[in-house]
């Protein structure tokens, strides 16, 4: 058959608030033209994050009554750790109650001393992990390969590791590197796999330079499918088998059970080595909780065994990559700029190139999801100058892409809801040239995206007239 279809049917539903566009101009307005302050009952279709935001299945609802919530020793830890042992091999299973509380624990334990230089290579840092490393006095450096900075350009896997980079700090940082570190899929850069090779080439690196290698995990199995799709050796592989051989290369991983597990809370630190283990499990008893819950109550470790069991599901990730890739197909037919090929997890839109008549500190992305929002009722989160623009001593520069991205939570939006998506960007393409940029009315001092308060330039020079 040439329709991939959703492998599941609709048991529950939550209705959708429809809005007018008089009612979103003055709700977005209301928000200061930040999409983060709008109410989630006021967006019609909500693709700000895949994390936290699948529906769950009617084995996840079941499990979650098997919740045991005691405080030592509950079943539903020991159910949460050999579903991720079944696919992730590692001696010990740290829970916590999301994937950077484990980006947390990790940076405490691989940290220097106060003025010591750290390093840790990854092809991307994800925001949260970059924080987490910078705030424990380690620098992040990213290495992914240069294809994997250009939206146009077509390759199977733009989430690879620069291996020849890896291999330069390698030999002349040496001292200075506890770790190495790689993401999978690579979110900040575009939701794009990394191949095994590549994971087995990094690891060869590891060993040479004695360094453990860590997977950021919360995209494995999107991962996983994309090495089955893409890369010779592995058509007849099974996604749990490509998942074991993945993590057969790493020595622990961090993880957010928020996105590649179907849970809407949850995540854990895995490792080998038995010091750094005692060490986070220190950590986790002062931050998160006990060793066996961490952060999580026992029905969120049981949604989560039951989720993992779930996410490796062929039929699952056929349809999941196919409905990416279905409306990366539409607007790039129709003349919207966006990240090719299509990534595991989200639409990422190259608003920068869409609106040139926008300059980049008039923030194109967070004006083409103004737009998105006023025209549907779509909600999309803007990875651009509006993100990274401000520079530590206070200066404002272009960040080096101005994107969109329209992340699909799991098993949520159809078929249809997916061809509105598109027909909004239609209607977006036709008025593009109309479209103005913004400004900041106010920001705070860090992660400004979150808070900040903007207001239309055409406003502005209203106002001021
Ligand atoms: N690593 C990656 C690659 C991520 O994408 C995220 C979260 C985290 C770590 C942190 O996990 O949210 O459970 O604490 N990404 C979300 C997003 C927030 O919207 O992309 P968390």
């Amino acid at each position: 058959m040439k329709t991939i279809i959703e492998p599941f049917r609709i048991k529950s539903v939550e209705p959708i608030r429809m809005t007018t566009r008089e009612e979103r101009e003055q709700l977005i307005r209301e928000a200061n033209y930040n999409v983060f302050s709008l109410k989630s009952e006021d967006v019609i279709i909500d693709l700000l994050t895949d994390s936290g935001t699948s529906a769950m299945s009617t084995h996840q609802w079941a499990a979650l009554m098997q919740g045991d919530e005691s405080y030592a020793g509950s079943p539903s830890f020991y159910r949460f750790e050999q579903a991720i042992r079944e696919l992730m091999p590692f001696k010990h299973i740290i829970p916590t109650h999301q994937g950077r509380a484990a980006e947390n624990i990790l940076s405490a334990i691989v940290a220097g001393q106060p003025g010591q230089k750290t390093i840790v290579p990854n092809n991307t840092h994800f925001d949260t992990t970059r924080a987490n490393f910078e705030n424990a006095g380690v620098t992040a450096v990213d290495l992914v390969i240069k294809e994997g900075l250009d939206p146009a350009y077509e390759h199977p896997f733009k989430g690879n590791m620069d291996l020849q980079r890896l291999e330069q700090l390698l030999e002349s940082e040496c001292d200075n590197i506890p770790m190495v570190e790689i993401t999978i899929t690579n979110n900040a850069g575009g939701g794009q796999p990394v191949s095994m090779e590549n994971l087995r080439g990094t690891k060869a690196l590891c060993d040479k330079y004695a360094k453990p290698l860590i997977i950021d995990s919360a995209r494995f199995a999107e991962n996983a499918y994309f090495i089955k799709l893409r890369e010779p050796g592995y058509e007849n592989a099974s996604i749990p088998d490509i998942v074991r051989e993945m993590y057969s290369l790493a020595d622990g991983m961090t993880m957010s059970g928020k996105k590649d597990t179907f849970a809407n809370m949850g995540g854990w630190l895995a490792l080998n080595d038995d010091d750094w283990a005692e060490q986070a499990r220190t950590h986790l008893i002062m931050t998160e909780g006990f060793p066996t819950y961490g952060g999580m109550s026992g029905r969120d470790m049981e949604c989560l065994a039951a989720g993992l069991k779930e996410i490796v599901d062929e039929d699952y990730l056929a349809y999941r990559i196919r409905s990416i890739e279905y409306i990366t197909e539409k607007l790039d037919a129709i003349g919207v700029p966006v990240m090719k090929p299509a990534g595991g997890h989200a639409v990422f839109v190259d608003a920068r190139t869409l609106l040139p008549n926008i300059p980049p500190l008039q923030y194109p992305g967070q004006a083409l999801a103004v737009a998105l929002y006023l025209e549907g009722g779509i909600r999309a989160a803007e990875i651009g100058t509006f993100m990274f623009g401000r520079q530590p001593d206070g200066s404002e520069e272009p960040a080096g892409m101005d994107l969109v991205r329209l992340a699909m939570p799991r098993r949520v939006y159809t078929q249809s809801q997916g061809d509105y998506i598109v027909e909004c960007f239609e209607n977006l393409y036709a008025k593009r040239e109309q479209m103005t940029g913004l400004e900041i009315t106010w920001e705070p001092p860090s992660l400004r995206h979150f808070t900040a308060k903007l207001q239309p330039l055409a406003q502005a020079s209203t106002q001021a007239a």
